[in-house]
């Protein structure tokens, strides 16, 4: 695997200590959802909160990030692949999971591993959205600032990257890397 990887994007230590920031920023606002609608007195505890990875990609940063929330809440994956199989490039998105079937009442929070084109958090995010819950936010570990296609700004943002194409920290390139730690620039023979 090693030899494989140019360069490191974000190593380790930054990446835990971004986690650590978006986890304390998205329990503070869903603190504050919560209290909107349940009164000033209200605790996330007393709410139903929503945590849906998309998966794979997103698996490595979802367990991180659920260990700096300390809120009671559940998790409801949805499987999405991009197609067809091996692409540097996303063409199609393909929901290859059920998605949850009540959301009535929950606060929701939406997260993948990157926003490249947009499209998967754009379609994943109308699907969910159509269950109504009583908030909707969503969170990528990673943007592409250049590529977006559709007009979709993600809640928490981890940080923006250069339109490169990366692996570790839970993305791939077709199925591999996914261990590899931290964010990292694949060398061109490998791809
Ligand atoms: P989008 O639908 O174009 O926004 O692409 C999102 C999906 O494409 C992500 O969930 C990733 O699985 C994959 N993807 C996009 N860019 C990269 C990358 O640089 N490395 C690994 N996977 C990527
Ligand atoms: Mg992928």
């Amino acid at each position: 695997m090693q030899r494989d990887i140019a360069r490191v994007l974000i190593d380790h230590e930054t990446i835990a200590r971004r986690v650590g920031e978006l986890g304390r920023a998205i329990s503070g606002d869903l603190t504050k959802a919560v209290r909107l609608e349940k009164g000033p007195d209200a605790t996330p505890e007393d709410a139903s909160i929503v945590l849906i990875p998309i998966l794979t990609g997103s698996m490595v940063f979802v367990a991180d990030l659920i260990r700096e929330l300390p809120i009671k809440l559940r998790i409801q994956v949805v499987a999405v692949s991009s197609y067809p199989g091996k692409s540097m490039e996303s063409k199609g998105v393909a929901i290859k999971s059920a998605l949850p079937d009540d959301l009535t009442g929950a606060h929701v929070l939406l997260v993948d591993d990157i926003l490249d084109s947009g499209h998967t958090m754009n379609i994943v995010s109308r699907l969910i959205k159509d269950l109504r819950p009583a908030s909707f936010h969503t969170c990528v570990l990673l943007r592409k600032p250049g590529k977006a296609k559709v007009n979709l700004t993600p809640d928490y943002i981890g940080f923006d990257i250069p339109d490169e194409f990366v692996v570790g920290y839970g993305l791939d390139y077709d199925g591999f890397y996914r261990n590899y730690p931290a964010i990292a620039v694949l060398r061109g023979s490998a791809t």
